[in-house]
């Protein structure tokens, strides 16, 4: 378990380190393996065949090739966003994970893939079903398999829909992609499909709820982003190092090996990489345990390169695909929360808490508020 921060940037950058569960051991039992029956998906692949499957599904999310995926999003996301909130006037209490945090990242991820969003509530007990293969200890095994087979058989449906009738939606893209990499298996595609679909949404939900949380929290931060929206990106960069929603990466593997810090990580052990304990390194980062946006200040310290200051998103090869998205959607729902809420309280602190090991966030947050400020719109 490697807990430091540079000691972490140094394997996720080390190419000795994998994170195909396949080169474990047999006494390193316990790993998540993807979906039973599907190839790996390319968060669970090392290059090259990592780096080919990547950069096939780039081609269709970010620029150069595909300039607006993300960016032709904003002004989409603040009407979800606003009617999700519209849906709060007249009430005084909500709980801000079933009626925000939730439903906009999955509106979000199912409009990007061309996934009918009234299909939610079958996927929705399926992706739960998967994410116990995150934790070995719940002894899923066989809801997991049964889940995948359904899910398989779902997409599979889906995406022959796409390839006999395109349309501008990721999976349409992927279906009938004929670029310089070739075309993707069908196999390929279904876990591809699947990896989308569940990173899309499963993180951000916990990135806007722990974000709601802690600006209740602190709320002369909260106070001071309601009236300098501008503030919003540096509260989300520090939400990702100081509530980050993927506190470890449980799926590497050492390859040879691996000295570290006057230690040597045997060939095929299992290695964990405390991504939250790293953000929050004092040899690292001044105060760690303050939640303090400023610290991402531009003009006051002169912020490095994409992801030098916090592992929220990973880094190194797997640097996190949707960062992009993840960073849009929750600077649009926080920056939104603050402006029309008036006088937001918790009603409970702490709140419930899901119980995924990997994937930390509320179960539920309930919210107190006095009045809602209307729509930009209204
Ligand atoms: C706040 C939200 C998010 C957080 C905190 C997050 C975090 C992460 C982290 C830590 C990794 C690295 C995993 C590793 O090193 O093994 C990762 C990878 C990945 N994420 Fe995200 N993620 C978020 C949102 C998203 C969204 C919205 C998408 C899709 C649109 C997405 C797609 C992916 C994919 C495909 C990978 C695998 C990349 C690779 O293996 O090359 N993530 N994410």
């Amino acid at each position: 378990m490697v807990s430091t921060y540079r000691e972490i940037v140094e394997l996720l950058h080390d190419p000795r380190v994998s994170s195909d569960p396949r080169n474990l051991t047999a006494s390193a039992a316990g790993v998540p393996e993807g979906v039973p029956g599907l190839p790996a998906s390319f968060l669970h692949l090392d290059p090259p065949e990592h780096d080919r499957l990547r950069r096939v599904v780039t081609r269709h999310f970010r620029p150069p090739h595909t300039p607006d995926r993300v960016d032709g999003l904003a002004p989409e996301l603040h009407k979800i966003v606003g009617g999700l909130i519209d849906g709060f006037v007249g009430r005084t209490e909500v709980d801000i994970v079933d009626e925000l945090a939730y439903p906009l990242p999955v509106a979000v991820i199912c409009q990007l893939l061309g996934v009918p969003r009234e299909d939610e509530p079958r996927f929705h007990v399926w992706v739960e079903s998967l994410l116990k293969s995150l934790d070995p200890d719940t002894g899923a095994a066989a809801e997991v398999q049964q889940a995948g087979t359904e899910m398989a058989q779902y997409f599979s449906g889906l995406i022959d829909a796409h390839r006999r009738a395109p349309g501008g939606d990721m999976l349409s893209a992927l279906a009938t992609d004929d670029g310089p990499e070739g075309q993707l298996t069908q196999e390929q595609l279904l876990s591809t499909s699947f990896l989308l679909l569940i990173a899309g949404h499963e993180t951000t939900v916990n990135l806007i709820a722990n974000g709601t949380l802690t600006l209740l929290r602190h709320p002369h931060v909260l106070e001071r982003l309601r009236r300098d929206p501008e503030m919003v990106f540096r509260v989300v960069e520090e939400l990702l190092r100081y509530e980050p929603p993927v506190h470890f990466v449980p799926w590497r593997t050492a390859l040879d090996d691996i000295e570290i810090a006057d230690t040597t990580m045997p060939k095929g052990s299992r290695i964990v990489l405390l991504l939250a304990a790293g953000s929050r390194d004092p040899d690292h980062v001044r105060a760690p345990d303050r939640f303090d946006p400023d610290r991402f200040d531009p003009d006051r310290f002169g912020l490095a390169r994409e992801g030098d200051q916090h592992l929220g998103f990973g880094g190194g090869i797997h640097y996190c695909f949707g960062a992009p998205l993840a960073r849009l959607e929750a600077q649009t729902a926080l920056g939104e929360l603050a402006r029309r809420l008036v006088n937001p309280r918790l009603v409970t602190d702490p709140p419930p808490y899901r119980t995924n090991p990997v994937l930390r966030g509320p179960r539920h947050l309930q919210v107190a508020f006095d009045d809602i400020v209307p729509s930009r719109e209204g």
